[in-house]
């Protein structure tokens, strides 16, 4: 048993200079747990809500201040004292507390950076470390390390919208540790910035994730550049390195028409541009590739694209137990995208975890394009044994959080990367 002794929050910077929020959680024991929370840009509709000021004249309305004072007042008048045995405890009683379903009255921001605060200090005082909490609350063993999917170009709203598709990133197949994935992706991100500047005349700017986004003129023209960099990495693409890709197509979808790379599609048009994706470039996880509501594509898609691709589901699913399982159903996916902030507890994420499992489907743990330097999200990839972890590129210091604990935790387990279907 815990007792919260403290709560309290803090308006902190996330790497795009937006505020959120940290929060800091204190047991009766002495044990301090802090945790910050990331915000996406690239949303979907069935996100639970984020609370934000909405006062125009401070942060364009973004400020976090309204979420800070309900951690101080509301939440912590609710929790302290209270006899908690562990994070699920406390998950069910800020459910309880919002009673909204979408957390629309404390935010999901709010609500998150307790539970992970929580979580935190609960895994202080029982002397373990983060993964190994999270991987109690599944009540799975730590297996393995997840497999890194690392950001290497970027369009959409992660970079102006110079070309519609969001991310392509690279999938080290062959590596066999954190630090093999790191050190090749390095020499492709390094080839791709030369490339980059020997085709497009610049230097190598990036974007939110830190992936480089140069003027691309289509799609193609950003998974053709891929395959370059890839072979001018003295590697083979589809071999030793592979890519994903996050279409994030909801993004540049309005009343049934896709509107990509100079063309306009229907949803029919929008599955054959991405079968003749998959079959001309190495892909072997494709995001978003349909809108959040295109249900019926969704399902022609996986049932034709073949078992060495996973169709992964972020904004489709947005992370919740009953869209996961209406995906099973229409069989629309087979791989979560999964980003606690999208339904505000870790008890809602791992009933979404645990949904997508029972499925058979691969699992990918996700930052958020606004992050901060915490790194509690490694620790829940290798808790939860996620297949993949996606935090963005090997640039910027709120992705080299994440990536540099997976390399304390690699060093201090010994254990290998999760390997790939076929
Ligand atoms: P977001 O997007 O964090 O900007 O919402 C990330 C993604 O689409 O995977
Ligand atoms: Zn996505």
């Amino acid at each position: 048993m815990s007792r919260i002794e403290r709560l309290e929050g803090l308006e902190i910077l996330d790497s795009r200079g937006r505020p959120t929020i940290r929060v800091t959680c204190v047991l009766a024991g002495g044990a301090t747990g802090t945790a910050s929370v990331p915000s996406g840009a690239s949303t979907g509709t069935a996100e639970a809500l984020e609370l934000r000021d909405g006062d125009a004249r401070r942060y364009a309305g973004l400020g976090c201040r309204r979420a800070v004072g309900l951690v101080h007042g509301e939440v912590q008048a609710a929790l302290a004292g209270r006899e908690l045995a562990s994070g699920p405890d406390l998950d069910r009683a800020l459910i309880a507390l919002d009673g909204t379903a979408n957390k629309s009255r404390l935010g999901a921001n709010t609500v998150l950076g307790v539970s992970l605060a929580f979580a935190r200090a609960q895994a202080i005082e029982r002397g373990i470390p983060l993964y190994r909490y999270f991987a109690e609350l599944l009540d799975r063993p730590v297996a393995s390390i997840p497999r890194p999917m690392i950001n290497l170009f970027s369009g959409g709203k992660h970079a102006g919208g110079q070309v519609e598709i969001q991310d392509v990133l690279v999938v080290p197949l062959l590596a066999g540790s954190v630090d093999d994935a790191l050190a090749t992706t390095f020499d492709v991100y390094r080839a791709a910035a030369e490339l980059s500047a020997a085709r497009y005349g610049m230097r190598a700017l990036t974007a939110d994730e830190g992936g480089l986004a140069p003027p691309f003129g289509s799609p193609e023209e950003m998974l053709a550049l891929a395959v370059e960099s890839i072979r001018r990495a003295g590697r083979e693409p589809g071999v030793d390195v592979a890519l994903a890709v996050d279409v994030a197509s909801t993004h540049f979808h309005s009343r049934g028409r896709y509107c990509v790379g100079g063309r306009e599609l229907d949803g029919a048009g929008m599955v054959e541009l991405i079968l003749e994706w998959i079959d001309r470039y190495p892909i072997v996880s494709v995001e978003d590739p349909l809108a959040e509501d295109d249900w019926p594509h969704w399902s022609e898609l996986r049932r034709r694209a073949g078992a060495s691709v996973r169709v992964l589901g972020d904004d489709l699913l947005c992370t919740r137990p009953d869209r996961i399982r209406q995906a099973v159903e229409s069989g629309a996916a087979d791989a979560l995208l999964l980003k606690v902030n999208q339904v505000g507890t870790l008890l809602e994420a791992a009933d979404a975890c645990r949904a997508a499992r029972s499925a058979g489907w691969s699992v990918t743990v996700s930052a958020r394009s606004g992050e901060t330097e915490d790194d509690w999200l490694a620790d829940l990839a290798v808790g939860w044994s996620a297949d993949h972890i996606k935090v963005g590129s090997i640039t910027q210091s709120e992705r080299l959080a994440k990536y540099n604990r997976l390399l304390a935790i690699e060093a201090e387990t010994g254990l290998g990367l999760a390997g790939m279907r076929g």
